[in-house]
């Protein structure tokens, strides 16, 4: 009996390995353990072995069962190992480390906006969001910049046709469409919709016709603020300025007022800044930002009392910001995306 068994054990180990589908693989496990098989056969011998030696056979038919088992199981993870390879390709070992391990960061343009946007929320402000197309109305008119008003040239930026560049939008047949050249439009959107007090920020992209080299792009990120409230006066708008500052680059910045003109705001200034620990570039005054008192002629043109309200506001540059924190020299490198630069800010 031995005998047969191995020989049928030993034509199995030979056969298996040849087998290469499950329907094959049936029909082979019938041809040893089906009702006609092989294997099965030798065990319906059992009933003809004498007594004393059945316990011996028996041992022995269980031996090779289970070597035969352990053959078909492996046959078994085989064919479907092989299925899976053919439908999904090689396996793939899901403990290995992963190729791209690199976690992604807010660029900088964004963290000092963020940061920018925090500082403010300590002092009451909230951010409001504006369109980055805009009309002539909320970018120049309604801002005490009428049509011919020379402060426009300073501004000169990209028409568009909505019609052309969007489909099918409504438009007042008289009304012109820009890329906003500056976060202003958002202080005419925000008094036209809330009444007084208002306290917002309002970051962005702006654009202007504007060829590109270290320090100018044609398209840049402001951040406005507008502070409407009684009584408020130019202290309000050095102090707020001060904290900011203050709060952003270190406590030696420092902040200076010059008398500017711009169309909104009376009396209006540029700031300049200077942080002594920043260096070199630290060291001079550098031209920010503008600001002023909003100009009764805005008030008005949004339903606000200039007797009752006064305001300031301010729009400033992000990018000047983050150059100066990072001495980065050339405002181009915000924009190139190359992540070796961008990676060290993250
Ligand atoms: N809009 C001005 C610019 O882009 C900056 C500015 C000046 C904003 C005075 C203001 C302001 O809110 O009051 O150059």
């Amino acid at each position: 009996m031995e005998d047969e068994l191995k020989q049928i054990l030993a034509q199995t180990a030979s056969d298996i390995p040849a087998i290469s589908s499950t329907p094959e693989f049936e029909q082979f496990k019938a041809r040893v353990l089906g009702p006609n098989g092989s294997f099965t056969a030798m065990s319906k011998q059992m009933g003809s072995i004498p007594k004393e030696e059945k316990p011996a056979a028996g041992k022995l038919l269980n031996e090779y069962k289970r070597s035969l088992q352990a053959l078909l199981d492996q046959t078994v993870a085989r064919l479907e190992a092989e299925t899976i390879a053919r439908e999904v390709g090689p396996p793939v070992d899901v403990s290995l480390q992963s190729p791209t391990l690199t976690t992604g960061s807010a660029h900088l343009i964004s963290q000092v906006r963020d940061e920018i946007c925090s500082i403010m929320r300590k002092i009451g402000f909230v951010v409001a969001d504006g369109p980055e197309v805009e009309t002539e109305y909320y970018c120049f008119d309604a801002l005490n910049t009428p049509k011919n008003h020379p402060a426009r040239d300073l501004q000169d930026t990209y028409y568009v046709d909505p019609k052309v560049e969007f489909g099918n939008v409504s438009q007042k047949a008289d009304e012109r469409y820009l890329l906003r050249t500056h976060t202003s439009s958002v202080q005419i959107r925000t008094m036209l919709e809330t009444p007084p007090p208002v306290r917002i920020l309002s970051p962005g992209r702006c654009f202007r016709r504007d060829t590109a080299d270290a320090t100018h792009s044609a398209n840049f990120n402001q951040i406005e603020a507008l502070y409407v409230d009684k009584g408020v006066t130019i202290k309000d708008l050095k102090a707020d300025l001060d904290y900011l500052f203050r709060s952003l680059l270190g406590k030696d910045a420092e902040t200076r007022f010059r008398p500017h003109y711009f169309s909104y705001t009376e009396p209006s200034f540029e700031v300049d800044f200077k942080v002594g620990h920043l260096g070199k570039v630290g060291s001079e005054w550098m031209e920010i930002m503008g600001c002023g008192i909003v100009d009764p002629a805005v008030f008005e043109e949004v339903g606000y009392d200039p007797e009752v309200w006064s305001g300031y506001a301010f729009g400033l540059g992000i990018e000047r910001i983050a150059m100066t924190l990072y001495g980065i020299d050339d405002i181009r490198y915000l924009y190139q995306n190359d992540i070796r630069l961008l990676s060290q800010f993250s």
